[in-house]
């Protein structure tokens, strides 16, 4: 039987915002398409489905939004990753360039100052919540700054952007608050690609940005859901993938040394690891654009289908001893950073802020461990932490 009654999983439930691992195993082998009546969605958790499903974007599309309820397009229009060819390869080409590896490289001062101020910051202290005042604060501060938000207006922006994200638990859509928030943002994004456009413009993405709707190729609309993602894309990923290390080194699961192996910092190897072993985007959704049978079950047209990205990663057909965190096993294949069209723009991004990131925190901070429990970030789609409280060991 390939279609349960019994709720093996649901995506938002409190069991699976504690631990899903185990409901994936019970769906990788024995309900490999499955369906989650209560939120009327399909689940695929097996690696090669998932793969071969991401990479067939048109009969999987992205258009009809990648999540579930009310949180389906909020970024709203422009928002590449709800797109589908061709305006999603338009507006995809416009964003690219700036985070290519080659260019990525010259954000690198920029992170380590970042990154060396905010632990400036705690060094002193006793104890300190690394979540709230690094491994949040790193990514945005980033983001931020290659967007081309004005330092003077970084705190505001800062704390408009972390609200506007936040998902409190139990809620099935985004706060009236969350609405607020984001036309601020946008009106606020909107005046500063303005104020550049018709030639002043600078290195940034609103400086491309502003040249792209000079030359017709994009329109100011779009602005909302392409620096909403940014914004998200840029921050609640790598702070879980950030926190997500910070909870290993903190709970001594791994050792400071053996991170900072490549000359104290971490290998792309090891933070690849970290990747796969709990990604930071759980699960996205794809929406059928026709009949597809899978698994011997014929999904209908329009069918939403969640890609376990987590699951897939821990498949053993695809990794050898997949529940075993192996920094130097070659994880370089797993789906943490997606597949096909919509792969990850960020990854050269991630991956610097993490290697710097973790190198500069274990280099001021060479021994800590948490001094009370961990809180988990309120969302059901990323995994990660909300709260790491840590004590200093001088
Ligand atoms: C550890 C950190 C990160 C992880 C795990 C991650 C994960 C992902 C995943 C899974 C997708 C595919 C979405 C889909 O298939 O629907 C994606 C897309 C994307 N990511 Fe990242 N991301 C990370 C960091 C970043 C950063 C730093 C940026 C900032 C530039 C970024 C920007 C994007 C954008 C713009 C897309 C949409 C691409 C498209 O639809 O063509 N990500 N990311």
């Amino acid at each position: 039987m390939l279609v349960s009654v019994d709720p093996v999983y649901d995506p938002v439930s409190e069991e699976s915002h504690k631990d899903p691992y185990p409901s994936y195993e019970h769906l990788r082998e024995e309900f490999p398409l499955y369906y989650i009546a209560r939120h009327d969605v399909w689940a695929l958790s097996r690696y090669a489905d998932i793969k071969n499903g991401l990479r067939d974007w048109e009969t999987f599309s992205s258009a009809k939004g990648v999540e579930l309820g009310s949180y389906v397009q909020f970024f709203g229009p422009g928002s590449i990753q709800e797109l589908d060819p061709p305006r999603h390869d338009v507006l995809r080409k416009i964003l690219a360039p700036r985070f290519l590896n080659k260019n990525v490289k010259s954000y690198e001062e920029m992170v380590r100052i970042t990154a060396r101020n905010l632990i400036g910051e705690f060094l002193q202290q006793e104890h300190v919540d690394l979540a709230t005042e690094f491994t949040q604060k790193l990514p945005i501060a980033t983001i931020f700054r290659i967007l081309g938000i004005p330092e003077s207006d970084l705190k505001w922006a800062t704390k408009a952007g972390l609200q506007m994200l936040n998902r409190p638990p139990g809620e099935s859509g985004p706060s009236p608050r969350a609405y607020e928030l984001r036309a601020e943002l946008v009106a606020y994004f909107e005046s500063l690609v303005q104020e550049q456009q018709g030639g002043a413009y600078c290195d940034d993405v609103f400086g491309d940005i502003a040249r792209a709707i000079d030359s017709g190729t994009m329109h100011l609309e779009e602005v909302q859901g392409l620096t909403l993602l940014l914004i998200a894309a840029g921050m609640e990923t790598t702070t879980s993938l950030l926190g997500n290390i910070v909870h290993a080194l903190g709970t001594g699961q791994v050792a400071g040394e053996d991170l900072a192996s490549d000359q104290g910092e971490m290998s792309n190897t090891a933070i690849d690891e970290f990747l796969r072993f709990d990604a930071p985007a759980q699960w996205l959704a794809r929406v059928t654009s026709k009949e597809v049978t899978l698994h011997g079950i014929t999904l209908p047209t329009d069918s939403r289908v969640l890609m376990i990205f987590a699951s897939g990663n821990r498949d053993p057909r695809a990794f050898e001893n997949p529940a075993e965190l192996v920094l130097s096993r070659d994880g370089s294949r797993n789906l943490a950073f997606g597949e096909g069209i919509h792969f990850c723009v960020g990854m050269p991004l991630a991956r610097l802020e993490t290697r710097v990131g973790i190198g500069e925190l274990l280099s001021a901070l060479p021994k800590f461990e948490l001094n009370a429990a961990p809180v988990r970030y309120p969302s059901h789609v990323i995994r990660g932490y909300e709260n790491i409280p840590i004590e200093i060991i001088r």
